[in-house]
């Protein structure tokens, strides 16, 4: 591909990314119509998803908007009344050409089929598809993953010491990175459509799970606990936000129990049980005599149900037992680790035990960013989709417990 193409789609990737985030279970677009070696009209798709950013550019671009080459990372949509009368307005503009840098899945639609790139086509417009797509996938990953597979996008996230402690030995750990850092982390929770947690992060830290320090509405809260250890007075229950929190739990839980929280508006997802290695009774919580090691809330079950119910990604605040579930079990997609510049020794590893005995066997990533943001690291990490992964494995296979 000629290299000024490449630019045209580097623009509307750029635009695209000033549309809603809070959009996941659509692409984020954006759209450069291009007349003469001119950009005549940029555009990105609007918070509803109604309003294409193909059309914007075009409307743009006014009367130079006839004969333009439209460049646009994702196809637009005309799975909807709104979205295909847009398409009709698309067309009635009269571009020439339209490069498209990676198909969308219309998920979750099923049975809905876009269909645009046809009637584009039979307009008599050319239609050019896979410019610099492995970037616009990359950059809509959220989407794809979503669209591609019903499950949500899952984002661990933690701040560590320079040895990968996320606490000391006695569970402080307030506040281990910067304030910048803190902020970071309330972004991200505005980026994602659920940020969960499990119960030892909440019974030890209390967080409410909002986003505070910077614009924008707080996500889902989701918390992940056995046998429904949390607390009726636990910060993501009190001050109105119990009606946005979700409690994913089993069958150990008390049913009087789970009537309780439904009261306060807590949504109780009762799911399977699963073995798991190393869920180890927390000795501050439980006696280990009541409580029977492994037998925890399947993760796997858990993202599927989140994924049918639109929650197209995740953000995984910890602690350490839930985010080495989910890296055993390689459901997580993204890694972003604030590393501070402090070292505990002795303390809560920000990962546990894997299993992983050989160096060949490690879990690696397929493209890393790293950044220095205050005092700390910030370490932002797509996992590698490697067969070493796959190496790992069902921790303990064959005894999952209903
Ligand atoms: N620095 C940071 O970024 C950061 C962030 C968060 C937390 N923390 C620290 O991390 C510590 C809490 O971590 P933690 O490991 O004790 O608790 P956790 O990961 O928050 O919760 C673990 C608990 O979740 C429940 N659970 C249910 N299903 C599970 C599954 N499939 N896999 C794993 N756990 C499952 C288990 O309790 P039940 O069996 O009772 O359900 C398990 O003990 C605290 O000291 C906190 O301060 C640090």
């Amino acid at each position: 591909m000629p290299q000024n193409e490449q630019r045209y789609m580097r623009v509307a990737l750029k635009l695209a990314r000033q549309a809603s985030r809070r959009m996941s279970s659509r692409p984020l677009v954006g759209a450069v119509a291009v007349t003469g070696g001119r950009a005549a009209g940029h555009g990105y798709s609007g918070a509803d998803g109604k309003n294409p950013a193909a059309l914007a550019a075009l409307e743009r671009a006014g009367s130079l908007a006839e004969g333009s080459t439209l460049y646009t990372n994702a196809e637009p949509c005309s799975d909807t009344d709104d979205t295909a009368q847009s398409l009709l307005r698309i067309i009635a503009m009269r571009p020439k050409r339209v490069v498209i840098g990676a198909l969308a899945p219309w998920f979750p639609l099923p049975g809905v089929a876009n269909g645009a790139i046809e009637r584009l086509r039979s307009a008599g417009i050319a239609i050019d598809i896979g410019l610099m797509e492995k970037e616009c996938r990359e950059f809509n990953a959220v989407y794809y993953k979503y669209a591609e597979t019903g499950l949500p996008f899952v984002t661990l996230k933690f701040a560590a010491s320079l040895d990968g402690r996320i606490a000391t030995a006695t569970g402080d750990s307030q506040w281990i990175s910067s304030k910048s850092s803190l902020r970071l982390a309330h972004q991200l929770r505005r980026d994602h459509d659920a940020v969960l947690v499990g119960i030892g992060t909440v019974l030890s830290d209390n967080p409410r799970l909002t986003v505070r320090l910077v614009e924008g509405a707080s996500p889902l809260r989701v918390v992940v606990d056995s046998r429904l250890s949390i607390p009726l007075t636990a910060g993501v229950l009190s001050n109105g936000l119990a009606a946005g929190t979700l409690v994913a739990t089993t069958s150990q839980a008390d049913p009087a129990r789970i009537e309780e929280l439904k009261k306060l508006g807590v949504d109780i997802l009762v799911l399977p049980a699963k073995a798991i290695r190393g869920n180890d009774p927390d000795s501050r919580r439980r006696s280990p005599a009541d409580d029977p090691p492994g037998r925890a809330v399947d993760l796997s079950a858990l993202l599927v149900t989140l994924g049918e119910r639109g929650i197209a990604s995740i953000l995984v605040e910890g602690g350490s037992g839930i985010i080495t579930s989910l890296l055993a079990e390689r459901r997580a997609d993204r890694l972003v680790a604030a590393i501070a510049p402090k070292i505990i020794g002795r303390g809560l590893a920000a990962i546990g035990d894997l299993g992983i005995e050989r160096l060949s066997d490690a879990i690696t990533f397929a493209s890393v960013k790293t950044r220095k943001l205050g005092p700390d690291m910030i370490f932002d990490g797509r996992f590698d989709r490697s067969p070493a992964i796959a190496a790992i494995g069902p921790l303990v296979p064959d005894q999952t417990m209903k």
